[in-house]
């Protein structure tokens, strides 16, 4: 059985968004130009209900949600502890800024932090704020002006934000004034190397280029405050980076006086099969971002947790906002890290990320697959068009709609990946059924070719999307 997607009642809605949402011409001038080639409109759902391991959109079909909120569930849609626990935060408290649960939360956070050292904490609302205020705290503690990003990353979409990612040069349009702090220095991707070398060699030209050509050519080493990095670059395609790469990053900061700043807003809090992604490099930043899947995805909530002389006493470094640490954020994340523990789900995350690694890698015998890249529950399916007729974003993102049109859910975001993040607690049968579908969904579409082509999405009410 297939569901009939997209849904006359999902378009309906969608429709009447269009004159409220931005881009409604830019938008309808796209899908003009598409339909004239024969495309058909995107696969688009809306949630009605969510709930454990499964969503339900609209219209009454249920998926397994390996999409989860953006990464943001680790226990699941809605987990019932963690909603009892902000519904009694928000009966008590609602809002105010002076309350006592940051105090506990914090302490937590110091302790789970990479080998107990990331002492201090500051909360902030988003993954974006945090990032740019670690990368404000790295420059102000430091009193030097660059830092040092790679290309594919994404640290967030506000204003400073996009001049820290590197995942596309089209976010940073009109923004040319604006861009001296940040270094965009190249990510050692493991396809598409350039010049026939293998990773192992590219991965020596990505820290040539940030122990020699960066100090050499672009930017004196002592006005370097930082290097920032992901370990796992999610949003970017979901690329592993190897451990030379990483632990070349820490010896390069220890020998120049530059600071590590991980991003973890994606591959925090058990994602990637440890508490942090870089717990699988033996190696201790000294900032640390989080966010998403901390708080349990119900309520927001964020922040950075650095070594104690960089945050104990840093006057300059500037950041905070209303919203920041909420009574309801904070009990969010204690509980979220409490049923971890618990539960012991970063041993069954751990557990689940070793099946579903060996199903997405025996997926590469599919000429469409390019590369399956996973680590722990951070998964993704990298495609190609083997005709050359399409743009491999295309059949990633068919891939993705005829999951749909099976009963599951990914992302897959002008990409030519499909990413997968299903729930720390995931039930095993559920994650094979899931990705058996994933399977037949692109045997489905080796059949039928590509349809949706270069087909806008509605927007959402989201600017970007
Ligand atoms: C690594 C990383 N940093 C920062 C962000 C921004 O977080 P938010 O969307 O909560 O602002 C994201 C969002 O996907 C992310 O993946």
């Amino acid at each position: 059985m297939t569901y009939d997607l997209p849904s006359a009642k999902t378009i309906a809605i969608l429709e009447e968004s269009l004159p409220h949402f931005t881009n409604q011409y830019t938008y309808q001038e796209k899908a003009a130009k598409s339909e004239a080639k024969g495309f058909k409109k995107p696969v688009q759902i809306l949630v009605d209900h969510a709930h454990g391991d499964y969503l339900h959109d609209i219209d009454g079909n249920k998926y397994i949600d390996f999409q989860n909120g953006w990464a943001t569930n680790p226990l699941g849609n809605t987990h019932p502890e963690v909603v009892d626990a902000v519904a009694a935060a928000h009966k008590k408290i609602g809002f105010h800024w002076e309350h006592a649960h940051r105090t506990p939360l914090a302490k937590k956070i110091a302790e789970i932090s990479p080998k107990g050292e990331l002492t201090r904490v500051n909360f902030e609302v988003s993954g974006t704020e945090a990032a740019e205020s670690a990368a404000h705290l790295a420059l102000a503690y430091k009193g030097r002006s660059h830092i040092i990003t790679f290309s594919g990353s994404f640290h967030g979409c506000a204003l400073g934000t996009k001049l820290i990612s590197g995942f596309s040069g089209d976010t940073k349009r009109h923004l040319a004034g604006m861009m001296g702090t940040f270094i965009t220095a190249p990510y050692p991707f493991s396809t598409d190397i350039p010049a026939g070398m293998t990773e192992d060699q590219y991965t020596d030209y990505c820290l040539w280029y940030l122990e020699n050509h960066i100090p050499g050519s672009i930017a004196p080493e002592d006005e370097i405050a930082a290097i920032m990095v992901e370990p796992g670059l999610a949003e970017g395609g979901n690329w592993i980076p190897n451990t030379k790469f990483i632990q070349g990053i820490r010896k390069l900061c220890d020998e120049k006086g530059w600071l590590m700043i991980v991003d973890e807003v994606l591959t925090g809090v058990g994602r990637t099969g440890k508490m942090w992604g870089i717990d699988h490099y033996d190696v201790v930043p000294d900032i640390l971002v989080f966010g998403k899947n901390l708080s349990g995805g119900v309520e927001a909530l964020a922040g950075i947790a650095a070594k104690d002389e960089i945050l104990g006493k840093c006057p300059n470094h500037v950041s905070g906002s209303t919203f920041a640490g909420t009574p309801a954020g904070c009990a969010a994340a204690m509980k979220t890290l409490e049923v971890i523990e618990r539960d012991n789900l970063i041993d069954h995350a751990n557990h689940l990320g070793e099946i579903a690694n060996a199903k997405i890698a025996e997926l590469e015998k599919y000429d469409v697959v390019k590369q399956a890249r996973g680590l722990g529950l951070l998964l993704g399916i990298q495609f190609t068009d083997p005709s050359s007729e399409h743009e491999n974003y295309m059949i990633a993102r068919e891939v993705r709609s005829q999951m749909l049109k099976m009963g599951v859910w990914a992302i897959c975001d002008h990409e030519e990946t499909i990413r997968m993040y299903p729930a720390l607690n995931m039930d095993e049968a559920t994650l094979i059924e899931g990705l058996d579908i994933v399977e037949k969904a692109i045997l489905k579409v080796m059949e039928t070719g590509v349809t949706e082509g270069d087909y806008p999405a509605y927007p959402t009410g989201v600017a970007g999307f």
